[in-house]
């Protein structure tokens, strides 16, 4: 059984607490008044991002946060770490995350993301910490028969390694209840991030061609890129492009900080949508991004992205009975952090 604890007395091992969703929440939990250690081996983050937490929190939040440069699959930095801290909690999103690659590249995906999970697990119950909440995805529901997506909606089969590692991870971890009951997991499933941090001080900085809309239609609003590439507009959708279910990572990251709550003191495994239950165009994103940059984006239709679903969109009904969750934010508000943040930064978290 998880011991029942106060924030104060709370510490949570964040990994990949450097990344998009992580920094986001990584300042919830600190707000939240937890100690918060974060473990990324920055190869796909910036350690600015150290900073830029302390200065969203202020100095008395930031005394609780300590920073550990370490890859996940390295078990000695792991132990050293969980020697060092007494870690009650952790949050598990340190993963290679960009679908193409990882067609390009399955034996580094499953190696990693499975890899990393499997050997934490290890050094956590060694250590006597048997509570996690994991980092899942939408994308474990492949193509669905019926919308919205309840967590009883079928997990079907993934149509990339990446997928895959996201629907084998969520297995494992719910082996590990079945086998000690001690253990105490969050299967956080969500939808499509994006915003950013609404003081424009952190957001999404992908590297390379982002893969991802979003990205995508704010390097074209500042000027990085020429157009938006819109991937298909003879979906069976009301305007023919595809439709998903947009979550501002603010929202997110308070869903991360209601799962901790909501696990405090439980046992076994729980899944949870985190989403707003709202279906969202691409072209209604490009229009919602000009709204918010003040100028109409070009965009162009190219032909349908191989593996793309026609449309997703969540039932959250869960989480709000459960957790008293929901999400706050609408897309413009998703639209205009993304754009305060990438104005502010057009090069992300570089000089
Ligand atoms: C993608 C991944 C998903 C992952 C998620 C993480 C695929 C097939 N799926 O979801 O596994 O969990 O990212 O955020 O990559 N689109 C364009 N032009 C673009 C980019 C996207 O029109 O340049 C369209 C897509 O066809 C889709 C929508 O925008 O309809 C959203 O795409 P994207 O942001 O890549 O997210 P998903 O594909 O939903």
């Amino acid at each position: 059984m998880s011991e029942k604890k106060d924030p104060k007395d709370t510490t949570v091992l964040v990994t990949g607490g450097a990344g998009f969703i992580g920094s986001h929440t990584v300042v919830a939990l600190l707000e939240d008044g937890y100690k918060v250690v974060i473990v990324d081996d920055l190869s796909n983050a910036s350690e600015k991002v150290v900073g830029r937490i302390g200065q969203i929190v202020g100095d008395e939040a930031a005394s609780r946060l300590a920073f550990r440069k370490a890859d996940v699959n390295d078990r000695a930095a792991l132990d050293a770490i969980f020697d060092e801290f007494a870690i009650d909690r952790v949050i598990h999103f340190a993963g290679f995350k960009a679908v193409g690659e990882s067609v390009q590249k399955p034996v580094e995906y499953y190696s990693n993301n499975l890899g990393n999970t499997l050997t934490l697990v290890d050094v956590m119950r060694n250590h006597g910490c048997k509570s996690i909440v994991f980092s899942s995805s939408a994308t474990v529901y492949g193509d669905p028969d019926a919308l919205p997506l309840t967590e009883k909606s079928p997990k079907k089969p993934a149509t990339n390694p990446y997928g895959w590692t996201k629907w084998m991870i969520e297995q494992i971890l719910t082996d590990l209840t079945v086998a000690d009951p001690e253990w105490n997991v969050v299967l956080l499933r969500y939808f499509n991030p994006i915003g950013a941090h609404p003081s424009g001080l952190m957001g999404e900085d992908p590297k390379g061609i982002p893969n991802n809309l979003l990205p995508y239609v704010a390097q074209v609003a500042v000027g990085k890129r020429e157009c938006v590439h819109v991937f298909g507009d003879d979906y069976d959708t009301p305007d023919g492009t595809g439709v998903r279910d947009y979550i501002h990572v603010m929202d997110l990251a308070s869903g991360h900080a209601a799962a901790l709550a909501w696990m405090n003191g439980r046992e076994g495994v729980e899944v949870f949508n985190l989403g707003t239950g709202k279906g969202t165009s691409v072209l209604e994103i490009i229009k919602a991004f000009s709204a918010a940059c003040g100028r109409d984006l070009p965009y162009q239709v190219d032909p349908r992205r191989a593996g793309d679903v026609t449309a997703n969109y969540a039932d959250c009904s869960k989480a709000k009975a459960e957790m008293g969750w929901e999400a706050k934010y609408d897309i413009a508000d998703m639209c205009r952090d993304s754009w305060n943040w990438q104005s502010n930064n057009p090069n992300g978290y570089e000089d």
